[in-house]
């Protein structure tokens, strides 16, 4: 069954329960039966007689299997919690997964709330075991991580960019932020992206939809999961630098930041994968600020 939701998900148009028993080499009879049991766990189709069937919203109580498969790992689903991130947070296996589909208490960078309409947005937390990466490097793989996934998804081309240090953009607009907590041997990734909706909590906001990016939720959590699991390995030796870079808004203006609690105003000289902003203060200095406790003011 969840070979069939895999190929389902990346179908654009109807398939006859014909051709998709040929592609997954079964028995007509099961392929129908595999749809019914998939109709049953929630998910929606639209039925065409002729042409067959198209998937329109993957089940949530079909996500933790279909991320199983992608490669064995440990799997939460939510209906509704208060954050992913507490939950992931008493985690210590790589690569595990929490996922909800509302969140009463999502959380953002520095202590900001996270908002986003129950079915709107994907909500994942990521456990990563990398005791050699820093919070900067695991901030920017992801960054890159998110990017891809979501490039990669598109018909049409899109290019992201990062806003220092969390924030992905569609043509100026917020599509996804990445808050990275760590804890003692694990740091958990928050993704949020905005996949049907844009927030309307957030100025200047877009989502998937908007941007010509039409996939269920189960499909961007998937490609995010698997550009996870290469990006994250290589975050402690900058696997991930040059495309981050190519990426990344420069910070041409003069900047005004608060950073562990002390007020800095300066230039931004650099934006750098491992150290965070590189910046010449007002009074000359040279200081590097790292994203974990950096944020403008
Ligand atoms: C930001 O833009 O400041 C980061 C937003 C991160 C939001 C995600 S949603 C899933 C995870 N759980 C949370 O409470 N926050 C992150």
């Amino acid at each position: 069954m969840t070979d069939l939701l895999h190929l389902l998900l990346r179908e654009r148009q109807p398939r006859s329960v014909e051709s998709l028993a040929l592609a997954l080499q079964l028995p007509r009879e099961t392929v129908a039966m595999q749809l019914d049991a998939l109709r049953s766990l929630g998910c929606t189709f639209d039925e065409h007689p002729q042409r067959g069937v198209l998937l329109t919203t993957s089940g949530l109580a079909t996500w933790a299997e279909a991320i199983e498969h992608l490669s064995p790992r440990r799997v939460e689903v939510y209906r509704s919690t208060a954050s992913t991130q507490d939950i992931a947070r008493r985690w210590t296996e790589d690569g595990a997964v929490v996922v909800a589909d509302e969140q009463t208490a999502g959380r953002g960078r520095l202590g900001r709330r996270w908002m986003a309409p129950p079915g709107s947005a994907l909500l994942v937390s990521y456990v990563s075991t990398l005791p050699a990466a820093n919070h900067d490097q695991i901030t920017a793989a992801a960054a890159v991580a998110v990017a891809e996934a979501i490039e990669g998804l598109a018909v049409t081309p899109v290019r992201l960019s990062i806003k220092w240090p969390n924030d992905l953009l569609a043509a100026g607009r917020k599509l996804a932020g990445i808050l990275v907590e760590r804890h003692a041997a694990a740091a958990v990734i928050g993704i949020g992206i905005n996949v049907a909706a844009a927030p309307d909590t957030i100025d200047d906001a877009t989502c998937l939809r908007q941007i010509g990016i039409d996939a269920d939720r189960l499909l961007v959590l998937l490609e995010v999961l698997r550009q996870f699991d290469r990006r994250m390995a290589d975050a402690a030796t900058g696997g991930h630098a040059a495309a981050w870079r190519a990426r990344c808004l420069a910070i041409t203006e003069p900047v005004r930041l608060r950073s562990d609690g002390r007020i800095v105003e300066g230039e931004v000289l650099d934006v750098d994968p491992s150290h965070g902003l590189i910046v010449r203060t007002t009074t000359g200095q040279i200081i590097h600020l790292p994203a974990a406790t950096t944020g403008r003011v």
